[in-house]
């Protein structure tokens, strides 16, 4: 069996989850990691490169002869991380900057669901924030979406429940700028009811097959109250995917979406996120991302049976239809555990402590914003760790996730208590 050197760029929760699925490969070789964090540093070397920085990754790859570069995070997929790779002859796991666009611009998104079909709120397109506020004005419905069209840290959605809100949430995206160039346009949209869920789905263009279904909760406070935030915590699956469902996802978005790519010329290869909201009449796309979702990878990746590395090969070869991908039928809780102010401002640098008191099989504490400094764990970012657990029930993995959390601590620690009170 031939080893394969892994390079994961990234160093978030969700690159700590894919690195550790890695690890559990008999075919892993070295495993790496840049810029990692305390946790991923227990399984992989990691250097000191931004996951922005492309000339870095692509030298240190070269440099180091990995056998792959799997490109976690938003930012670097969109810069062309994987295009710059490919050119460089080394082998990379997402997809190009063009297939990317799916989640860079919800402007290209949108147009591509009305082009081809796929079921998506009623939306239209502005770049002058006059026209804007007069069609919201005209049309005078409320709630109204209000969507900048690039990427916003998860933050550039607002819902506005009147006139005077959504005339601010345009001013703030076009005028003000406060998503800078990703503001530049919008899609003012339909306003939706129902449950959202995910659908995460490994891809090679042609073949898509689905993960478990998950829930992410993106508010950061209980009983999803006050702003958003990359996501408190998931579920997977999510109980309200029926089989019946994800019949009907399969045939109304998730094969005419890659599809839909591959017509368009940009040939999705990696791992597609289907964020949908079930309305009265059917599963419609709230967004696409081109990527793994954190939180929803530290709950999906959990429960798949399948060799990560086996998966990425198939992946990049266009071999997805050859292989088989099991999932264990139990379920999975994340709690997150974030610093005292986030989704605001934050100080870092506080000791964590209990974290070697969290053990077992079926618990895993995934780092996010984590730091090593004098030999101790320090806080480091907005999220700071994950708890999963698994359990036979939802009830069951709940309480074992939440047993997890209570053994950390660290000042100013917040984290939502209703992960999973679905
Ligand atoms: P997004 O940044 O597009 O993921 O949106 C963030 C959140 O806003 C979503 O998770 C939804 O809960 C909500 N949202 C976005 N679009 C709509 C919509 N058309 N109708 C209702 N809620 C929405
Ligand atoms: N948890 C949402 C995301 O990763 O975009």
């Amino acid at each position: 069996m031939s080893k394969v050197d892994v390079f994961v760029v990234g160093g978030g929760g969700r690159e700590h989850a894919i690195v550790k699925k890695l690890s559990e490969s008999p075919r892993c070789g070295k495993l790496y990691a840049a810029p990692g964090n305390a946790g991923i540093a227990r399984l992989a070397k990691c250097l000191p490169v931004a996951a922005t920085d492309l000339d870095g990754v692509v030298a240190a790859a070269r440099e180091l002869g990995v056998g792959c570069v799997f490109v976690a995070p938003d930012d670097p997929l969109a810069m062309g991380l994987v295009d710059r790779l490919t050119a460089a002859g080394i082998r990379a796991f997402g997809p190009t900057a063009a297939a990317a666009e799916i989640e860079g611009s919800k402007v290209f998104a949108k147009n591509l669901m009305k082009k081809y079909g796929i079921p998506t709120a009623a939306y239209e397109v502005f770049s002058d924030p006059d026209e804007a506020a007069a069609y919201v004005k005209g049309a005078g419905k409320y709630p109204v979406v209000v969507k900048a069209d690039g990427l916003a840290l998860g933050k550039g959605a607002i819902i506005a429940q009147d006139y005077e809100e959504a005339a601010r949430a345009i001013d703030s995206i076009m005028r003000e700028k406060a998503f800078g160039r990703s503001g530049d346009r919008i899609v003012v949209e339909e306003y939706l009811t129902g449950p959202e869920l995910t659908v995460l789905a490994f891809t090679d263009g042609r073949t898509v097959v689905p993960m478990v279904s998950a829930q992410d909760h993106k508010k950061v406070y209980d009983g999803d109250r006050g702003p958003n935030t990359g996501g408190m915590g998931a579920i997977a699956p999510s109980p309200h995917f029926t089989p019946e469902l994800a019949e009907r996802c399969t045939r109304e978005i998730f094969i005419p979406t890659i599809e839909a790519m591959r017509a368009e010329g940009r040939v999705f290869k990696g791992v597609i996120y289907f964020q949908m909201m079930i309305a009265k009449d059917g599963p419609k796309v709230i967004e696409y991302n081109a990527r793994f979702g954190d939180p929803e990878a530290q709950v999906v990746l959990p429960l798949m049976k399948a060799d990560l590395i086996d998966v990425m090969d198939a992946v990049i070869d266009g071999r997805l239809d050859e292989i088989k991908i099991e999932w264990d039928s139990r379920t999975a809780v994340c709690v997150c555990m974030a610093s005292a102010g986030y989704p605001g401002k934050y100080e870092k640098g506080f000791p964590i402590f209990g974290l070697d008191d969290v053990s077992g099989e079926d618990i895993y504490v995934y780092h996010a914003g984590t730091a090593e400094k004098d030999g101790k764990i320090v806080t480091a970012g907005g999220r700071v760790l994950g708890v999963t657990a698994l359990g036979a029930t939802l009830k069951e993995a709940r309480a074992k996730a939440y047993a997890g959390v209570a053994k950390i601590k660290f000042e100013g620690a917040h984290y939502r208590a209703d992960i999973g009170r679905v």
